[in-house]
């Protein structure tokens, strides 16, 4: 079997990293392509090698550019790509505009589409990710949800029972399988508090709007703790533009450092006191670690993620100030499960091989259709 793995961005390099080593393992050749959304070393390049992958067969070099730009480049030039290699199977895992991109190339052209992480909603149509996860799901011939609530969403929007698959994420795999590595970062040196919170921010919905941008930095003069803060290249961006960079870097409790590599990011969550984050990957990686845990977001397609010890707070003050000590003091429950447990990847990769073997892993034309009105 020929499968064409779509991967462009930080999580989908490390969720698609142990279902990429699972392929690796059968009989499954393995094309590798990203877009080239994620360009920077720190973005990309660091976890091909922290998680010990050649680099990519075909980079498509489309980088960074409006929503627009990014998905129809994306589109235009991984049709070519996929004509080329003419594979059985595309997969991506994940919401970004390469994993639309990539739903809709294998669509228009026939091939079989593979969505890992299917079946996520925030229920809010203004993120892009949201536009991407519906639209990238109905493009998929095999739905790999994530829990029972993504299979949910995905049979209230009438997507054929027998094309989706529970297989927990495979971010369990990346993250168990990788734990222990963490223990031996010397990142820690680098921080200079004692004790401190972990914070990232990068969602478009937070970042690109400059008052709710310069709220959280009131925010976080007035938070208790310190924060050590990976920016991402899109929010230094931003701030640098709009002159708030200094501003926050000048902030006694706020230290920024440039965006880590995996196993140095596993340490800072291990060792922080509270994670204060928009990120999806990073409140899964809480969960993992019963981390008290502050969504920086008024919604979120990962229920499974919230607790006592993991509230949505938006970027409102009196939520966060008021949520960061009552999280802190609560008392916390050890991962249950939620999202699978290890040997995800290993599932997924014997899901396709045997859908692919019997035959199954073919377009057909959807059940819906089948129970029309007319
Ligand atoms: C994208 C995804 C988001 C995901 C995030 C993971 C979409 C719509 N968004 O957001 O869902 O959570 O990746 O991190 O697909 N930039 C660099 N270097 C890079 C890449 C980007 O400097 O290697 C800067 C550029 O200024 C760019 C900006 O970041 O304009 C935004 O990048 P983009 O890929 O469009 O979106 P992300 O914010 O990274
Ligand atoms: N991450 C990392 N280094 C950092 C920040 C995050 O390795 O400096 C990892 C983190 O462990 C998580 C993933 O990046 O697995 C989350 O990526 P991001 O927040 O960019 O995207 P999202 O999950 O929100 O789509």
């Amino acid at each position: 079997m020929k499968i064409l793995s779509v991967v462009s961005t930080r999580p989908e390099l490390i969720k698609m990293a142990p279902i990429m080593h699972e392929f690796k393992q059968r009989e499954i050749e393995n094309v590798f392509v990203t877009t080239g959304q994620h360009y920077d070393y720190s973005l990309f390049k660091s976890f091909l090698e922290d998680f010990d992958l050649a680099k990519p067969n075909e980079d498509l070099e489309v980088g960074s550019g409006s929503q627009g730009f990014q998905t129809s480049i994306s589109l235009l030039k991984l049709e070519e790509v996929i004509k080329r290699h003419s594979p059985d199977a595309v997969i991506a895992e994940g919401d970004t505009n390469s994993v639309l991109a990539a739903a809709l190339a294998s669509q228009k052209l026939l091939v079989p589409f593979i969505h890992v992480e299917a079946g996520l909603r925030s229920f809010d149509r203004t993120m892009p990710e949201e536009v991407n996860r519906i639209l990238s799901d109905h493009c998929s011939e095999l739905l790999l949800a994530p829990s029972k609530i993504s299979e949910k969403n995905l049979l209230l929007e009438r997507i054929d029972q027998d094309k989706i698959v529970v297989t927990g994420n495979s971010i369990v795999d990346s993250f168990f399988q990788n734990a222990k590595r963490a223990d031996s970062s010397d990142i820690i040196n680098e921080v200079k508090f004692d004790d401190f919170c972990l914070l990232t921010i990068h969602r478009k919905e937070n970042v690109d709007d400059l008052k709710k941008l310069q709220t959280m930095i009131a925010i976080l003069l007035k938070i208790k703790h310190n924060l050590v803060f990976p920016i991402h290249p899109r929010t230094k961006a931003i701030l640098l533009k709009n002159k708030l960079f200094e501003k926050l870097a000048s902030l006694k409790n706020v230290q920024i450092i440039e965006p880590v590599e995996y196993f140095d990011f596993l340490k800072l969550l291990k060792e922080c006191k509270c994670i204060l984050t928009d990120s999806g990957g990073v409140t899964e990686e809480a969960l993992f670690l019963s981390k008290p845990c502050l969504v920086l977001r008024n919604n979120t397609e990962r229920p499974e993620v919230l607790s006592k010890i993991c509230s949505l707070t938006g970027i409102d003050e009196k939520r966060i100030l008021d949520s960061i000590e009552k999280v802190l003091v609560e008392k916390s429950t050890k991962y249950n499960g939620q999202l699978g447990l290890p040997g995800v990847s290993k599932k997924i990769a014997d899901i396709i091989q045997k859908r692919y073997e019997s035959g199954q892993l073919i377009v057909k034309p959807s059940n819906f259709f089948e129970k029309r009105y007319y």
